[in-house]
């Protein structure tokens, strides 16, 4: 359960995946979490492509949103399929998209519904920037 999201619905073509991206990343800075953009945009290239991919008729819709004090990012398509997280190959050009949002995130999980699933990604919390000590203003 989230709060205050916001909620985008996209075609279901690769170019959806770079307007999930500045979504995303306009999403996490409205909702206080600048420090959460650069995962959060990686995780969500992952998702939708992996919902593009495997929903190619049907709309991708990206949910940002706040829950427990976490950021979470929802990616919902209208496929039935779950995802399979594959064995790491280091050779192969496929199989690592889970792998890195599951790097990425405190926590991922699928959520079968009637019209397809969600893939739910609960984010780090956000890295504060500290100001560096010395080498002020040379
Ligand atoms: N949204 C999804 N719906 C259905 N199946 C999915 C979905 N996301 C992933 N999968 C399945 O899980 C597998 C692993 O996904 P993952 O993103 O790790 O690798 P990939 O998409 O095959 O390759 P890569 O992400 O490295 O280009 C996919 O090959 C696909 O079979
Ligand atoms: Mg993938």
């Amino acid at each position: 359960m989230t709060t205050n999201g916001r909620e985008i619905k996209l075609d279901p073509v690769p170019a959806s995946v770079r307007v999930a991206r500045d979504f995303v990343r306009r999403a996490l800075c409205e909702l206080g979490l600048p420090g959460c953009v650069d995962d959060g945009v990686l995780i969500v290239s992952e998702l939708v492509t992996n919902a593009v991919r495997a929903a190619p008729q049907t709309p991708c819709v990206v949910v940002v949103g706040i829950g427990a004090g976490h950021a979470v990012i929802e990616v919902h398509d209208g496929s039935s399929a779950l995802p399979q997280r594959r064995d790491p190959d280091f050779v192969g050009e496929h199989g690592r998209g889970l792998h890195v949002v599951e790097a990425l995130c405190e926590g991922w999980d699928c959520v079968p519904s009637d019209d397809g699933k969600a893939v739910i990604a609960v984010l780090r919390p956000q890295v504060r920037e500290t100001p560096r000590e010395g080498n002020a203003g040379k």
